[in-house]
């Protein structure tokens, strides 16, 4: 079963550092404002994947943005491993193709934890390979009944066209805002959450930053 992670104001913090006391200083001045964080390798390659029960400890919510893209034996591991570390979702590539993402769907399935597929990307390189089949990977999910999905804020239109292949029933988590140049009124039109990392901790002040992002989606779905 997909338990639903339940996004404080639908705003997900990309803790993408390289180091650990760094993300929790900006942690101490957001902490009543998000409760998810997303970590991926810049953080895990550098101080470990014991951060995840760090951030779980702290009561946050934790997505693993592994982009997770083997064959199916090796997906099935890693997904484990980092379900056992404690995250309670992973990020998953489809362009490996359905058996590398049922792997991981079973496993995420069996460890009653999410799975996060990636139909397609944010930055422009996208366009070479990805955008040109990410109908086709929008399908793969939902033929496995995967009900969450990572869709680029940068591409509205598309993002548009591939919430209508997944459905209302899909939950779709969106990052590209600000530095790369998505917007949060178009995104929040296909997205049920966004995600933030740069305009957050390069900020000089990531508490007002964050409050403004919040203003500026709770204007969005007004
Ligand atoms: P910024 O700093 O651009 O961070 O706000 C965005 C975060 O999201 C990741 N990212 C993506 N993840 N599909 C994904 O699954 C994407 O299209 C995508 N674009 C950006 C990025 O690694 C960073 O953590």
């Amino acid at each position: 079963m997909v338990i639903k992670l339940k996004i404080k104001n639908k705003l997900i913090f990309a803790a993408d550092l390289d180091n650990l006391d760094e993300v929790n200083n900006i942690l101490n001045q957001i902490s009543n404002l998000i409760n998810t964080v997303k970590i991926g390798y810049p953080l895990v390659l550098s101080e470990g994947i014991e951060c995840i029960s760090k951030f779980k400890n702290l009561g946050y919510n934790v997505i693993a943005d592994f982009k997770v893209a083997d064959i199916p034996a090796t997906n099935k591991k890693i997904c484990k491993i980092t379900f056992e570390k404690g995250a309670d979702a992973i990020i998953v590539h489809g362009f490996v193709g359905k058996d590398s993402v049922k792997a991981c769907k079973d496993i995420a399935k069996k460890m009653n934890k999410e799975l996060f597929l990636v139909v397609d990307m944010s930055h422009p390189g996208s366009r070479q390979f990805l955008e040109k089949n990410s109908k086709e990977i929008a399908k793969i999910g939902l033929e496995l009944g995967i009900k969450n999905y990572v869709l680029p804020s940068t591409k509205p239109k598309i993002g548009l066209e591939i919430r209508k292949i997944l459905g209302d029933e899909a939950f779709v988590i969106s990052p590209g805002i600000g530095v790369q140049g998505g917007e949060i009124k178009k995104t929040l039109k296909f997205a049920d959450a966004i995600i933030v990392g740069r305009s957050i901790y390069q900020s000089k002040d990531p508490m007002t930053t964050t409050k403004k992002l919040i203003n500026h989606i709770n204007l969005a779905i007004s």
